[in-house]
């Protein structure tokens, strides 16, 4: 795809990030701006999935993890949820053969033992499905919660030491890091959160502890590949220190 944009970040001479998280938001409110009801907004970011994940492989980024669901969002309307929940099995549906050709590998993460049967199902098969995707590792946050996920890891490193297999002198930040669901993946690089909300909202809290954070008052339904790119092209020209002095 030829793109200005696109030629800028490929051009840069700083590296693009190698993972991009994504908190996806202000579907609601592009819904009510509309007079729509706001299933039709989360509907509409069903397209700007699909444009993030393209303007990712363009990009050659090599994950890019976004946060659908929250542990949180059990909470909203039963209604809702239902919509959300046959939107996510619409999405794989669709979206399947694509993703397996374009050799994208999908990860859900969170609790995903909440999902009913049927969306379980549907998550279990894409993750199936597309296993040997080599080209950009998209994991799908769902039913998802930071802390919850912290608290995951301390009961998993409790067991350990009780089993007598660990002993508690061994409990570093790597011992930590390696029970996350992102366990495999380096640390984001990068937060774009859409909306214009400044806020982290109990998403990644361990993994996003040197993440540059990119807010863009776009909603999320209205994200385009174009504005993925123009996130890496600001990650780019931003000076990253890690605590340290670059001189
Ligand atoms: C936040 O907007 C968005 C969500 C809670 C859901 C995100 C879901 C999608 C983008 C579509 C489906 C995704 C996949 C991967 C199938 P909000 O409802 O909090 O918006 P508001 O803050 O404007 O009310």
């Amino acid at each position: 795809m030829s793109d200005e944009l696109l030629r800028q970040v490929q051009r840069h001479g700083s590296p693009r990030p190698v993972h991009i998280a994504v908190i996806m938001d202000g579907n609601g409110r592009w819904a009510r701006g509309r007079a729509l009801p706001r299933p039709f907004g989360h509907k509409a970011g069903m397209s700007a999935v699909r444009e993030a994940v393209e303007g990712a492989l363009a990009a050659e980024v090599e994950v890019l993890t976004l946060f659908a669901f929250s542990q949180e969002n059990w909470q909203r309307p039963a209604e809702e949820i239902g919509a959300l929940m046959e939107l996510l099995q619409e999405y794989i549906l669709k979206e399947m053969a694509e993703l397996v050709e374009q050799g994208v590998r999908v990860r859900f993460l969170g609790d995903l033992d909440r999902l009913a049967p049927s969306s379980r199902d549907a998550v279990d098969r894409l993750m199936k499905a597309t296993e040997s995707g080599g080209k950009l590792a998209l994991n799908i946050c769902i039913s998802y919660g930071a802390r919850a996920e912290l608290t995951r890891a301390a009961r998993l490193l409790a067991e350990e030491v009780a089993a007598g297999r660990m002993h508690p002198s061994e409990v570093d930040e790597d011992a930590i890091a390696r029970r996350l669901y992102t366990a495999q993946f380096p640390d984001p690089d990068l937060l774009i959160r859409t909306s214009g909300e400044l806020r982290i909202s109990n998403f990644l809290l361990w993994q996003l502890a040197y993440a540059e954070l990119y807010v863009t008052p776009v909603l999320w339904p209205d994200f385009t590949r174009r504005h993925l790119w123009e996130a890496i092209l600001e990650y780019q020209r931003r000076d990253r220190r890690f605590g340290k002095v670059t001189v």
